[in-house]
């Protein structure tokens, strides 16, 4: 199907470029789902065939990437969310046997087709803000069956929903109760048994694990990259949430795509990053709802150039907040990015953490015509207004969408 764009205020979003670069009355053309001409209007084609579109000098952006989440799971968390405001600690509900584990008892129970519908649900609010790629991973079933029943779930809100999804196995989220005395049993099972059912059900792109004092260890981490890493599998790790343990470094040094929320992350883990061009994932919605105090060491990132990524992790125990133009909000208002980061921390460099950098997160012909029109002024405003109703159109593959 092809579709021109007409009258388009462009905010592409080139890797290399500095400042907003806006490129006001151009054209984009779009054959079969994929950017083919980009100009200004005074050079633009006569439409042979398809549709055409006017843009009214809107902005167009890339279309949004929410490159870390937690989509699919059953049940909610207020309780605990309760229980942290009378000042019992996120890490104290854990070890009683709460937090994930309280998720992944609902999501075992819960069907298939139970868990699709509270994802599209979640997914719908994403939508709104002009997501169009989103990555969901597993992480509460911690067994093979339930695993593999999220990612299913995955695959399955890509066919039901207007939107490209990536995912990503964390079995090794936590210690399931079934081996609570031998963790390295756990990560056998995940090595020998988990991933090697995923890559045969074409049912991953990439292996996560939280590496933390309430996760798992550095060599046991390891394990499990080692095992995603022989089976032709991208890597990511959760790190340095809540401790330095020296897994940014770590999954760095062994390719890693991105890191994913760093609070506590230090210059030797940032150059690491530098070294091997990981992405550097900022997810300030956690940081929020856990009213963290430790900021994460964005001068650093800034200073050895390591591309920061921004995500709304949106899962139940952390992060309950389905708005990527909130969590920009954020990571302007608690992290100090500027609009531009934040904008750029959903498109250029959020594809980049999802391995996509040549094929999504920024308006260039070859690209997928994966696009937003916004009803902004500057796009400075996508960072700064908070449930205003921004979001004009969105395009997918090519067609314009109403959501
Ligand atoms: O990204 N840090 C680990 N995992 C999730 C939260 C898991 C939960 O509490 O349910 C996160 O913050
Ligand atoms: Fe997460």
């Amino acid at each position: 199907m092809n579709l021109l764009l007409t009258n388009a205020t462009l905010v592409t979003m080139e890797t290399n470029d500095t400042g907003y670069q806006l490129k006001a009355n151009h054209f984009i053309n779009i054959i079969n789902g994929k950017i083919a001409q980009i100009g200004g209007m005074a050079s633009c084609p006569l439409l042979s065939s398809g549709k055409q579109f006017d843009c009214e000098n809107k902005l167009l952006t890339p279309g949004f990437i929410d490159c870390h989440t937690h989509l699919v799971f059953a049940g909610n968390r207020a309780h605990e969310f309760e229980q942290r405001l009378t000042g019992v600690p996120y890490q104290e509900i854990a070890r009683q046997g709460g937090g994930i584990m309280t998720t992944v008892n609902a999501t075992r129970k819960a069907t298939e087709a139970q868990l699709l519908a509270k994802a599209l649900q979640h997914l719908s609010g994403l939508i709104k803000d002009g997501v169009t790629t989103v990555e969901i991973k597993s992480g509460y079933g911690l067994d093979l069956e339930s695993e593999l029943k999220i990612l299913r779930v995955a695959k399955q809100v890509e066919q039901q929903a207007k939107i490209k999804v990536s995912t990503t196995l964390l079995a090794a989220h936590a210690v399931p109760p079934e081996f609570k005395d031998s963790p390295d049993r756990y990560i056998d099972y995940v090595c020998n048994t988990i991933i090697p059912a995923a890559v045969d059900a074409q049912l991953v792109d990439y292996v996560d694990v939280f590496c933390e004092g309430i996760g798992f260890n550095l060599q046991q981490t390891e394990r499990v990259f080692r095992a995603a890493l022989s089976f032709g599998l991208g890597i990511k790790g959760h790190t340095e949430q809540l401790s330095n343990s020296g897994g940014s470094a770590l999954a760095a040094r062994m390719g890693a795509s991105s890191v994913d929320h760093i609070e506590y992350l230090d210059e030797t883990g940032v150059k690491a990053l530098a070294e091997s061009g990981t992405v550097a994932t900022l997810l300030p919605g956690a940081f929020y709802f856990l009213r963290e105090t430790q900021l994460p060491p964005v001068e650093l990132l800034r200073a050895y150039k390591v591309p920061m990524a921004l995500a709304t992790d949106f899962n139940p125990g952390t992060s309950p907040i389905a708005s990527l133009l909130m969590i920009m909000n954020m990571g302007c208002t608690l992290f100090d990015l500027t609009p531009e980061e934040a904008l750029r921390g959903v498109t250029c460099h959020a594809a980049k953490a999802l391995g996509l950098a040549q094929q999504r997160g920024q308006i260039k012909v070859g690209f997928e015509a994966d696009l937003c029109l916004w009803n902004i002024e500057h796009p400075a405003q996508l960072a700064y207004e908070i449930g205003t109703g921004l979001l004009a159109a969105r395009i997918i593959n090519g067609g314009l969408c109403n959501d």
